[in-house]
């Protein structure tokens, strides 16, 4: 084992190998800040740990971040990437079940990710293969990696994650990297401020999952007052492809824009997150506040992503 890795819990890293990664309800708080601390030591450490190692990149949904972050992650790894970014271009198009594509991939790979539209597909893939399948969003259900990069994020930005009182903004209903940052953040001692319209809150398993785990949490429809005294604003784009009906896309799409004019409103402390890709709800004129974080988050992505698959793939240990 690498220098940098010798006081890590080696047990805690040999259960991550060939482990699925599919919805954070299937992760422990020890594990969620077992993978956060791998992460970090990758900040500094480059070395190839995964030479010769493919992972499968299988893309049904639209995605820059997600899959291009899992490539680099990969390829700095000294691993390579195969797979797909467009299900027009694979055999799903001529009618392929999704059962049937995976059981083919996993003979060219170690790992699959996979992003689809249906909620359940991760969950269903990796019920298919030996291999590990990792969640990369799956309809409006979840995105587990998302949360891990959002959590090291906020580590790395407000050196805590327990005691802050954060605010998502915007589709709450749709929103995959909503629903798994909540819901991971159960574990911890947080307050919660969900601000959506009436027709996109929060769906009700997770408020009551928050209620369970005794998560305070006030719901509002306008962004102020109620991110006046947030430690961090989190928002979300509202996500069209998700609306059954056009119109009520078209009711809500604008319905919110971050802009300088809220900062001498709100704490000097706030900082703003956003899984991107934003649409009109962050006003670029934000994007030289210095504790916007938006961009510093996606790249984090690659980092969290390097040391979520040495983990899953055996590299470290
Ligand atoms: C998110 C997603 O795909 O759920 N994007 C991402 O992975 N960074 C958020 C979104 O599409 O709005």
């Amino acid at each position: 084992m690498h220098e940098i890795f010798k006081d890590i819990d080696a047990d805690r890293a040999r259960s991550f190998v060939g482990r699925d990664i599919i919805s954070p309800l299937d992760f422990e708080k020890d594990e969620i800040l077992f993978l956060l601390d791998v992460a970090k030591r990758f900040e500094t450490f480059r070395e190839p740990l995964l030479p010769g190692s493919i992972l499968a990149a299988l893309f049904f949904e639209p995605s820059t971040r997600t899959r291009l972050s899992f490539e680099s992650a990969m390829n700095r790894l000294g691993g390579s990437v195969l797979g797909f970014a467009d299900k027009g271009v694979s055999s799903v198009a001529k009618g392929e079940s999704l059962n049937d594509t995976i059981r083919v991939v996993e003979a060219y790979c170690d790992a699959i990710v996979i992003r689809h539209p249906l909620e359940g597909a991760a969950r269903v893939a990796a019920e298919s293969t030996e291999r590990p399948v990792i969640n990369g969003g799956d309809g409006a259900n979840q995105h587990p990696t998302q949360t891990l990069l959002d959590l090291y994020t906020i580590r790395k930005e407000k050196d805590r994650i327990d005691g802050l009182k954060i605010g998502f903004l915007g589709d709450l209903k749709y929103g995959r990297a909503v629903h798994s940052l909540v819901e991971t953040l159960c574990h911890f001692d947080v307050q919660m401020t969900l601000i959506s319209p009436q027709s996109l809150r929060l769906p009700a398993q997770f408020r009551d999952r928050l209620t369970e785990t005794g998560i305070s949490f006030t719901e509002a429809e306008e962004i102020l007052p109620a991110a006046q005294d947030l430690d961090i604003l989190y928002t979300t784009r509202i996500q069209q492809e998700r609306f059954p009906d056009p119109l009520d896309y078209e009711r809500v799409k604008s319905v919110y824009t971050v802009d300088r004019s809220i900062l001498p409103k709100v704490t000097s402390e706030l900082t703003i997150m956003h899984p991107l890709p934003r649409v009109t709800e962050i006003s670029p004129d934000l994007d030289d506040y210095p504790r916007a974080a938006y961009f510093r988050q996606s790249a984090n992505g690659v980092t969290v992503r390097r040391a979520l698959l040495a983990l899953v793939l055996g590299g470290i240990l």
